[in-house]
């Protein structure tokens, strides 16, 4: 089976359906309120264990009701939670999420994730021992970010880095990664490039392999060769695009002992999925859904 270790961020999601994204200064009426687990970290964790990974968490909740919540959600998941700690005096993460038209606006408080440390990440080292891939993103303190990426290379272990929310990064820790996952928006501000600069031009520029998404058009990858190929995306119609790039960090690790190129067409297949349904976690499919799904679907 294939082992996974995610570090990152856990957050309760409160979610609002709306008609549309009001104005600033604008009240409208909403359509639901919902609260669904979610957070970069969670969501890879949850995406990765429904796909059939033995999959362990490291990272930090509050001591809140809602920490509670995540907590109960990751072990009902089947998740080792052996390295998510509780954190005294704090709130959990929270996101504040509209969704309208299939798409969403999103503010993150870390409150809990704030406070995972590189003590934390060292604290699971045993855990990353032998493991197939480290997942991680960037809603967790950078130093903790630095302590993963650390311990993976010392370990021997693959990293897939999702550099969301974006911000720029040091190229020596980017030599350690085994796999950048950016938009491509967050790839030109990871590297300290231009916004409108060439995608494919952001790829070569990169000091590590890159898998970038393109939301419906699919993804583009590049692996020792530094020729983009490209998967097509599939066509669904989109309910709810949060998480979809969680999803699809998940299913390339899953799949990635299956090749490269069809770890990305199975990670745009589950992320598709994922798009067509509502919530982050709550969207998320299982492995025979995936298979389900690839058998109607070119
Ligand atoms: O990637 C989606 C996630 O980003 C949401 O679940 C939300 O918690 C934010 O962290």
């Amino acid at each position: 089976m294939t082992r996974i270790v995610v570090v990152g961020s856990i957050n309760m999601d409160l979610v609002t359906l709306a008609p549309r994204f009001p104005a600033p200064g604008e009240t409208l009426t909403g359509e639901r309120f919902l609260t669904i687990p979610g957070g970069k970290g969670a969501n890879q964790a949850v995406a990765a264990a429904r796909l059939g990974a033995s999959v362990s968490m490291v990272g930090c909740v509050g001591d809140d009701a809602f920490g509670t919540q995540l907590y109960d959600g990751l072990v009902a998941e089947g998740i080792d939670v052996t390295h998510v700690t509780r954190v005294a005096g704090i709130g959990s993460g929270t996101a504040s999420i509209t969704v309208a038209g299939g798409e969403n606006q999103i503010v993150v408080v870390p409150a809990a994730n704030g406070r995972v440390t590189p003590a934390h990440v060292e604290a699971a080292r045993e855990t990353f021992r032998g493991a197939d891939a480290v997942l991680v993103q960037l809603e967790i303190p950078r130093d903790a970010v630095e302590a993963t990426l650390r311990i993976a290379h010392d370990e021997g272990v693959p990293v897939i880095l999702n550099p969301a929310p974006a911000q720029p990064l040091p190229r020596e820790w980017l030599a350690h990664v085994r796999f950048l996952t950016p938009n491509q928006h967050e790839l030109a501000t990871v590297l300290g490039q231009p916004g409108d600069t060439d995608f494919r031009e952001l790829m070569r520029l990169a000091p590590c392999p890159v898998v970038l998404t393109r939301g419906a058009e699919g993804a583009w990858f590049c692996d020792t060769d530094d020729t983009p190929h490209h998967q097509a995306g599939f066509a669904v119609e989109a309910v709810d695009s949060t998480g979809a790039g969680d999803t699809f960090n998940a299913a390339l690790a899953v799949f990635l002992a299956e090749g490269l190129a069809e770890a990305v067409r199975k990670a745009c297949a589950t992320a598709a999925i994922a798009v067509s349904r509502l919530g982050a976690q709550g969207g998320m499919p299982r492995a025979d859904e995936v298979a389900a799904f690839l058998e109607t679907h070119r």
